[in-house]
């Protein structure tokens, strides 16, 4: 795992830019699976900066969801409206080359399976760009002592539930709708992104190495090509 420190939440995010772009340089058609969140923030105000000026250079890309609440409607607080907000609408990624997670079908589990077959289909991921969560989750694998290896329903861990995402919704989610930790690891490559206030000890537990369903960020560590930017500015 490649760490690289930063003061500022921009100076992650020109970086991060800075790596996305050079994948998108090589490979148009690049498969990026794409987390909501904070953290990831400024590199898509970065990458619809670019889009503003070259917009043909995003023309193929095509763009997975990492993972979407349960039981929000679209509009409200969703991975969904999130991605369109932040990176469909400005970099004008086409319903063709963006493969939606219908939390709301009324099938969960067909769902899945569908998912996982388009991932089939469409992979492997070329670039994962994945947040960290408080509990050291990815995307909405809990710790636990079994994680799930591909695209599934997972119960919310008490501080997931507490995601800044969700805590003007009137609507609670507790559980969400994830790609598994093989598919995150199937990544060709992964960009994990961390930043915000609260992840002191989740920094601590992921650079200390150890490897741990109970801390499922740290699975990354047994990724080949993996760049983890920290901010280290308490927020
Ligand atoms: C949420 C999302 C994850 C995200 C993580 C970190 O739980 N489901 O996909 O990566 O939190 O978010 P943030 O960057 O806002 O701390």
């Amino acid at each position: 795992m490649r760490i690289a420190e930063f003061e500022e939440i921009d100076q992650m995010g020109q970086k991060a830019f800075s790596i996305v772009m050079d994948e998108i340089e090589h490979n148009p058609q690049l498969l990026l699976c794409a987390a909501t969140g904070s953290s990831p923030l400024p590199l898509y105000r970065n990458l619809a900066e670019e889009a503003k000026k070259r917009a043909a250079v995003f023309d193929e890309l095509r763009v997975l969801p990492l993972d979407e609440w349960v039981g929000l409607p679209s509009s409200d607080g969703s991975c969904h409206a999130f991605l369109q907000k932040h990176i469909l609408r400005p970099l004008k990624v086409d319903q063709e080359r963006y493969f939606r997670f219908n939390a709301a079908a009324e099938d969960l589990k067909e769902e899945c399976l569908r998912i996982q077959a388009l991932v089939k289909v469409q992979g492997p991921i070329d670039l994962c760009i994945l947040g960290l969560g408080k509990n050291g989750h990815l995307g909405f694998n809990e710790p636990a002592d079994e994680l799930q290896p591909h695209c599934h329903i997972a119960d919310l861990a008490v501080q997931s539930q507490q995601h800044s995402m969700i805590l003007d919704s009137s609507i609670k989610p507790t559980q969400g709708i994830t790609l598994g930790i093989q598919d995150i690891l199937s990544s060709k490559r992964i960009l994990l992104l961390v930043s915000g206030s609260g992840k002191e000890e989740a920094k601590k537990k992921l650079l200390s190495g150890d490897i741990t369903s109970q801390f499922p960020a740290s699975l990354l560590w047994k990724h080949h090509n993996v760049d983890c930017l920290v901010v280290t500015k308490k927020s």
